[in-house]
């Protein structure tokens, strides 16, 4: 009785969440998670914040650090001349790296627009550099076969109607100082603007793949969905490119549709994310250092294996991973980043294969010591990384009967498959298991992976 019971109320509690739910559009769960194949198989992809920010070289929210007024800041919008912006170089770079799509920004929260806007001047058409910047990239981009991403902050520090609120370089502290900064500031006007510049930045370059848009902060002094008029423009959004994928900040959880995948930044996940109990997708966006913008002075550069780890990790809980560069304002990449994309790329160049179309690994697969398993559904292979190189004799518990060959993936040389013995100790054994005979010597790999074929 009690079971009948407790069915009853989950069968009432799920229909009354899929029928409560407010709809953005009627796409099923299959076909959403069809439209979202391309990108789940990537798995990487490039971040690019690149704005007038770059000269400043201090952080993309320099303006707000520094409190820093439109008057001074104009400086860096009369200057612009990125003379040295060569797209389809940053192209090959990111293909070279392993990545699969790029995501730039079309805007960030200063409110400069890379792009040729007729919403306002504040645009790349009225610096000395004078071309459309966003038109360049995507050329370039989609010639290199990337996917193709559009970032545009919500948030906007240059626009005179844009409501003043806490996490503006104005940000004030008390009601009385916000109602005086805001007197004559119309919030309306702005949001027609941002639907305007979202119309254009994805009416005029062709088919784009995703729309990251950033960010709200709801409560005191902040903004949410109704200061975005979100549900409407991420109805036009669709309307507009009914491929596009679409990240979740504009403050649409609730809705169907309102969103695609969650975007935990600068953040490594304990496991899959869910929502109600159920694996959402998902896509960690991470910078090389501690900034996302171009920042000459900032050292906290992340190591090659620690940026492979992130790849990895986030693969082996069924996620992407974004990772940012912040190309300088003459328009290239800092050296730094250029190395890291290379050995990136290096890694990728033999063990791509753990990767792209590989997600979590099933749980029936126990996880050896210093290791991160990856699985590729379609070909039933399971990728063992060993993070820390383990001597020869390398336990699988529990793989016997799973398991039919073992190869290093970046040579395919055989790894012998052997029974669990030791010399002069007595040690259980469970007949469960197996060995893996190793080399004594690390490979020269930074971290090697032993593709398992399953039976
Ligand atoms: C944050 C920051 C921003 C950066 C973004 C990337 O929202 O405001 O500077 O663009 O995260 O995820």
């Amino acid at each position: 009785m009690k079971q009948i019971l407790t069915i009853i109320l989950l069968t009432a509690l799920v229909s009354q969440n899929a029928f409560s739910q407010k709809k953005i559009w009627n796409e099923t769960e299959a076909e959403k998670t069809e439209r979202l194949e391309w990108w789940t198989d990537a798995r990487f992809g490039m971040f690019i914040h690149w704005g007038l920010y770059a000269q400043a070289a201090r952080h993309e929210w320099v303006k707000k650090t520094e409190r820093i007024t439109n008057e001074n800041y104009e400086k860096y919008f009369e200057l612009f001349n990125p003379d040295l912006f060569n797209p389809t170089e940053w192209a090959k770079k990111a293909k070279a790296a392993g990545m699969k799509y790029a995501v730039i920004t079309t805007k960030h929260h200063e409110g400069f627009c890379m792009f040729e806007s007729k919403q306002t001047d504040y645009d790349i058409m009225s610096t000395p550099y004078g071309q459309d910047i966003i038109k360049k990239w995507v050329d370039a981009f989609r010639a290199e076969g990337l996917g193709i991403g559009f970032y545009y902050s919500l948030i906007d520090w240059h626009h005179p109607e844009y409501t003043i609120d806490r996490v503006h370089p104005q940000s004030a502290r008390t009601q009385e100082e916000y109602d005086e900064l805001n007197k004559g500031r119309d919030m309306s006007i702005y949001r027609d603007y941002l639907k305007k510049q979202v119309r254009e930045i994805l009416t005029n370059y062709g088919q784009i793949d995703i729309l990251w848009m950033d960010y709200s902060f709801p409560g005191k002094f902040g903004k949410d969905h109704n200061d975005w008029g979100s549900e409407e423009l991420v109805k036009m959004v669709r309307e507009l490119q009914p491929g596009i994928l679409l990240n979740d900040r504009a403050d649409l959880k609730d809705y169907w549709g309102g969103w695609d995948f969650t975007t935990p930044e600068q953040f490594k996940v304990k496991s899959w994310p869910e929502e109600n109990g159920i694996k959402i997708p998902w896509e960690t966006c991470q910078t090389f250092s501690g900034s996302w913008g171009y920042y000459r002075d900032e050292l906290t550069w992340k190591n090659n294996k620690q940026l492979l780890v992130l790849l990895i990790e986030s693969v082996s809980k069924g996620g992407n991973l974004l990772l940012n560069v912040g190309p300088t304002a003459r328009g290239t990449f800092d050296h730094r980043a250029d190395k890291a994309l290379s050995d990136m790329g290096e890694w990728m160049d033999a063990n791509s294969r753990s990767i792209y179309g590989c997600t979590q690994a099933p749980e029936e697969f126990t996880v050896p010591d210093n290791t991160i398993l990856t699985y590729n559904p379609e070909t039933n292979r399971l990728y063992i990384h060993l993070l820390d190189y383990p001597l020869q004799n390398f336990l699988l518990e529990g793989y016997k009967d799973k398991i039919k060959y073992a190869q290093f993936l970046h040579d395919a040389s055989e790894i012998k498959i052997s029974q669990p013995h030791g010399y002069w100790i007595k040690q259980e054994t469970n007949p469960n298991d197996v060995n893996l005979s190793l080399p004594v010597n690390k490979p020269n790999v930074e971290i090697p992976v032993i593709e398992v074929f399953l039976k």
